[in-house]
């Protein structure tokens, strides 16, 4: 699974960085980290950390 982060509307709220540390990684306040090609153990972690973050940020592009 591909995902892609909107970097614009991100406000460094860290739920992603709670769910899914193997994926994503914040450095100071609104510089995320992460990778886009979520390997397949973390997908219900990353599924978790997109309904999770408050501005929607995190965008899932199913398979
Ligand atoms: Fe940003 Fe949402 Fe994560 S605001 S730091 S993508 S929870």
């Amino acid at each position: 699974m591909q995902i892609v982060v909107d970097l614009t509307r991100c406000q460094g709220y860290a739920q992603c960085v709670f769910l899914a540390p193997e994926v994503f990684e914040l450095h100071g306040e609104e510089a995320l980290l992460y990778n886009p090609a979520v390997p397949d153990d973390q997908l219900d972690r990353v599924r978790q950390a997109a309904a999770a973050c408050p501005v929607q940020a995190i965008l899932l592009g199913e398979e």
